[in-house]
């Protein structure tokens, strides 16, 4: 992994499933920091993606780490296949916790098992909710589209979101990273990343563009 300060990691759910690992070689040659896998149960969010044989195998042909986006509802009862089948981090939704004593229970679970921990919020969802676990986290993931589908436009809002957030973070001191996961595009990366946010996931943007290198490239400062 190259330190650009800001990390991007392509979302695999935009690869052409039919050649997982042409299209996992092509990202990680055109200078991919991470590996974003969309995990979607149709439940928590209306729809399917794929599951652990999927990691388990992408795992067998990469090295980059595995940022593990859990759209799941009862995520604790997954964490340790996901480790298992290769995972590096699990993200996992406040949404998907009954309330705060449970989303703190979720995080520590997660580090229990070995894993780094995300905690992602929804667009209609205050950052603030965000606010009691950051010190537990080493990702806060604000999201820009409603989780469930790749290819949706960049909710406008969001950079004001990550800038509160950073801000709160920045005064107490605390250095988590901001990750921003939906509809980037070169349009509104510089404003997610002067916002304060340092990962930026994009789908369509890298696995849909003839070339990924310079893809990757147009999304960095
Ligand atoms: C949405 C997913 C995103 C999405 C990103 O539910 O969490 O990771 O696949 O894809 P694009 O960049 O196409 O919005
Ligand atoms: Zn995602």
């Amino acid at each position: 992994m190259t330190d650009h300060g800001v990390q991007i990691a392509p979302s695999l759910l935009s690869a052409d499933f039919s050649r997982l690992r042409d299209e996992i070689q092509r990202i990680e040659t055109a200078g991919a920091d991470l590996l974003h896998l969309d995990i979607m149960d149709g439940h928590f969010v209306p729809n399917l993606s794929f599951g652990l044989p999927v990691v388990e195998a992408v795992r067998r042909v990469t090295d980059l780490k595995l940022d593990t986006h859990l759209m799941l509802s009862h995520p604790e009862q997954y964490l340790e296949a996901f480790k298992k089948a290769g995972s590096d981090s699990l993200t996992v939704h406040l949404e998907a916790c009954e309330d705060d004593s449970h989303a703190a229970a979720l995080i520590a679970q997660i580090r229990a098992v070995g894993l780094e921990c995300g905690l992602a919020v929804n667009p209609s969802t205050p950052v603030d909710g965000l606010f009691s676990h950051a010190e537990h986290c080493d990702l806060l993931l604000v999201m820009s589209v409603m989780p469930g589908f790749g290819g949706q436009s960049f909710l406008p809002e969001t950079p004001e979101k990550v800038g509160a957030l950073r801000s709160w973070l920045d005064a107490r001191g605390l250095t988590v990273p901001i990750q921003v996961d939906g509809g980037v595009t070169p349009d509104n990366a510089a404003a997610c990343t002067q916002a304060g946010a340092s990962s930026l996931v994009a789908g369509s943007a890298i696995f849909g563009a003839a070339d990924a290198e310079s893809a990757i490239r147009n999304l960095r400062p």
